[in-house]
């Protein structure tokens, strides 16, 4: 076994090449829950379980033993590993390299043209600004924007740039700043001409978008013309630096809204993206001139809880929201869907009908599968036959959700829609599963961690909870804290209110019991401009705090995300009420060691204070 550091880039590859959820199901049976898969813990015997493993944020956490952590933590504690032995072992398997790595010199050449790539797309992005803004030539382009709705403050927030239609305008400009024409050809910025015409660019007499990567780096550009010519849209091709299967436009920019709203909205096009954003639906993005793909999916799932498609209003479009469907049910995340009136896009919606108006579709989205048990039927029309083929196509789509509850609801809509008998439907769902490789299904329901309101889950204070741990495995005592301390260290954590909300609302003082005041501290502490994330600094923290930032963050946001704002407020209300309390109970025993003293004066003053807490 070798020796030595493992640097913590490569721990970071590892976790984040590991799926917990496959993990763990090698050890424990797991089930879908909403946001998380549960199953009986591994580290304690129980009969109910509490099991429970959060695949977005990769944490698992057991609400009866209070074992937690990622995915290390669960291999040393199953095969009593060191910790350096575990993260070797996953290595292994993810088949990531942990040897002191010397890169070889090829392998430093793709780093360093990497570099060289993004400088190159720096540079063009600025100079297709350069162009909008000061140049000339940039008149009709400006125009344009103009009449799409954006001046210069939008342009330039948005890095909103002009390719001027010459031949080589930006080759000449990449070759003035002395950068090498081979990479501007990588990324596809220039082209070569046939015969003994030079090197032209590739986006000529259009508006500019730059696309960029979650590091905040342009990878490539999206350009569109200024009247009806085709191409409509020219995007950037595939390079070292961009493959679009994974790559979403203003994903950058959206995340925070994202993660705060738990949903997305994607869209089609790039002005739709820009147009909803713009509109205060911050929480958009849009794929480039691609269909959605499974790793778009599985980037999503990182930040929400179900994404809301929004696809052109015609035959093209639904086929693209069905097919979007299926590549998130794979992915098990809900889909819903809006209808927006024939032939408008978010765009012209937006223009013609305001913020409101959207959301208000908003708010009335519907599941997909709703929309497409709708569109198949009515296409089938009334014949028995072509009836039952549709209801077939339906139930094999129902097949694939995750959850066997939904299955159920979707297919007592089917019998209702069709007529057809909810019996012979669920046989044929059974078939169509058999078909379909589908997790485990256990027996029981899932544990509810949430009982009551303003509470996100009685975690550690719910009583009653069998606790049949072995002796020595036992985990320490429960955090002492009030359920509101508990709820808004939930919502902070998840990202539904913002560390600065939190510290106008009172900061630190807000937490009156020491290991909430402990969690909120680390909490603030690690905030940044895009929220929290708790990956980026769990691996710091002592075990203790772990243990409870997992079991914190593991809560199934859907339980709470109804009315983030009433819950926060509630939960102020409620910490200043037992604020009030204990100052009051501290008060009053006060006045009684004066009176006891004698000291009428005192007593008098104190009364005052009594009455004024009130
Ligand atoms: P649309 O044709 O719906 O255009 O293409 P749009 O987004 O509404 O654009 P505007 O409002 O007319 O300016 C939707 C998306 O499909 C891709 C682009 O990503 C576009 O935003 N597309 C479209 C291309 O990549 N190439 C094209 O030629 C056309
Ligand atoms: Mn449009």
């Amino acid at each position: 076994m070798m020796s030595g550091q493992i640097s913590e880039s490569k721990i970071n590859e590892v976790r984040e090449q590991t799926d917990i959820v496959e993990l763990i199901s090698q050890y424990v049976s797991l089930k879908r829950s909403g946001a998380n898969y549960t199953g009986l813990c591994p580290f304690h015997s129980e009969k109910s379980p509490s099991f429970s493993v959060n695949s977005a944020r990769q944490f698992f956490h057991c609400f009866g033993c209070g074992v937690g952590g990622d995915v290390f933590s669960f291999l040393m504690k199953t095969e009593g590993l060191a910790f350096p032995d575990a993260v070797r072992r996953l290595a292994e398997r993810v088949g990531i390299e942990l040897e002191e790595h010397i890169p070889s010199p090829e392998e430093e050449m793709r780093e360093r043209q990497r570099e060289r790539l993004y400088r190159v797309n720096e540079v063009a992005a600025d100079y297709f600004h350069q162009m909008l803004m000061e140049n000339p030539a940039g008149d009709p382009a400006r125009q344009y924007m103009k009449v799409r709705g954006y001046g210069r403050k939008a342009a330039g927030e948005y890095q909103i740039g002009f390719a001027l239609d010459s031949w080589d305008g930006l080759k000449k400009h990449l070759e003035e700043q002395g950068l090498a024409a081979t990479d501007a050809r990588t990324l596809g910025l220039i082209r070569p001409g046939k015969q003994d015409r030079g090197d032209y660019d590739l986006f000529r007499g259009r508006v500019i978008f730059p696309v960029y990567d979650l590091s905040g780096r342009i990878v490539a550009f999206a350009g569109r013309v200024l009247d009806d010519s085709k191409p409509k849209y020219i995007n950037s091709p595939e390079s070292p630096i961009y493959h679009k299967g994974r790559v979403l436009f203003g994903l950058y920019q959206a995340r925070q809204a994202m993660r705060q709203s738990g949903e997305v909205l994607l869209v089609e096009g790039y002005f739709d993206q820009l147009a909803l954003y713009r509109a205060g639906f911050p929480q958009v993005v849009a794929t480039c001139g691609t269909a959605l793909t499974s790793d778009h999916a599985r980037l999503l799932k990182r930040y929400v809880q179900r994404v809301v498609l929004l696809f052109d209003q015609d035959a093209a479009g639904k086929k693209a929201t069905f097919k979007a469907m299926t590549v998130l049910q794979e992915e098990g995340v809900p889909a819903a869907v809006i209808e927006l009136p024939n032939g408008e896009d978010p765009d012209s919606f937006i223009q013609g009908e305001g913020a409101e108006a959207f959301r208000d579709r908003l708010e009335k989205a519907r599941s997909v599968m709703d929309l497409f048990m709708d569109d198949i039927l009515a296409e089938a029309g009334n014949g028995i036959e072509q009836k039952v083929r549709a209801a077939e196509q339906i139930v094999e789509q129902i097949s694939g959700l995750s959850s066997e509850l939904e299955q159920g609801l979707y297919l007592k809509e089917l019998a209702q829609r069709s007529g057809i008998d909810l019996e012979q439907l669920k046989q044929v769902n059974k078939k169509a599963m058999g078909r379909v490789q589908q997790p485990k299904k256990l027996n029981y329901s899932a544990p509810h961690l949430s009982e009551d309101y303003p509470s996100p889950g009685a975690t550690f204070t719910k009583r009653g909870r069998e606790n049949s741990a072995a002796p020595g495995r036992q985990i320490e005592a429960k955090p002492e804290w009030s359920r509101s301390e508990e709820t808004l260290l939930c919502l902070l954590l998840q990202n539904h209110v913002s560390s600065k909300k939190i510290i106008t609302a009172g900061g630190l003082d807000l937490f009156t019991h020491q290991v909430a005041r402990d969690i909120a501290q680390i909490l603030l502490d690690n905030s940044t401009d895009s929220g929290l994330d708790i990956e980026s600094f769990i691996g710091k923290l002592d075990p203790d705090k772990v243990r409870l930032l997992t079991a914190l963050s593991i809560h199934d946001q859907g339980q709470f995300s109804e009315n983030i704002d009433a819950l926060f407020t509630g939960c102020l209300n409620a910490l200043q009420r037992e604020r009030n309390k204990r100052q009051r109970g501290e008060l009053r025993e006060e006045i009684r060691r004066s009176e006891l003293a004698g000291n009428q004066e005192q007593v008098k003053k104190l009364l005052e204070q009594f009455k004024n807490l009130k």
